[in-house]
């Protein structure tokens, strides 16, 4: 799998244990920024990942800033994409095991980078499981396809 990855200044601290976790389970990865501490603006970063996400581009996405929160909502506003904010490993195999997630965010000012790493490895090898939960993302995405235009 390809995995977009994503953040602002606040989540940086965990992209390369993100990264570390993305490539031990030998999956490829593009980071869309941002690369350095100076502030930054949250919504470019996860629009970017979001748009390779929904457009094919990438397989998942893990947007980081410094509480998950903003960056996830920005997510979410991209037809198509489906991201669980998560703070522990039962919510990173939740989001995929129930709500077939397609990015995960977390904060940097929220978990530490062993967290971070747990997490991503987590989210990345577990299957959706289907059957009910599938009736129910199909009822979230039609949720979007009469709510957003
Ligand atoms: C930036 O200071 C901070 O607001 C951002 O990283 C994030 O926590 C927003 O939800």
């Amino acid at each position: 799998m390809k995995i977009a990855i994503g953040c602002d200044h606040g989540g940086i601290v965990l992209k390369n244990a993100v990264i570390k976790a993305v490539v031990e389970l030998g999956h490829e990865y593009e980071d869309l920024g941002t690369y350095d501490n100076q502030s930054v603006d949250y919504p470019d970063y996860g629009e970017k990942v979001a748009v390779a996400v929904a457009s094919g581009n990438a397989d998942k996405g893990i947007v980081l800033c410094g509480t998950g929160i903003g960056i996830s909502i920005v997510a979410n506003k991209v037809r198509g994409i489906r991201c669980a904010h998560i703070t522990n490993e039962f919510c990173a195999q939740m989001a995929a095991e129930h709500n077939n997630a397609n990015v995960i965010a977390m904060g940097g000012r929220i978990n530490t980078e062993e967290d971070a790493y747990n997490m991503t490895k987590k989210f990345l090898t577990t299957e959706f499981a289907g059957g009910r939960h599938a009736t129910r993302v199909d009822k979230i995405m039609a949720v979007e396809k009469n709510n957003l235009k």
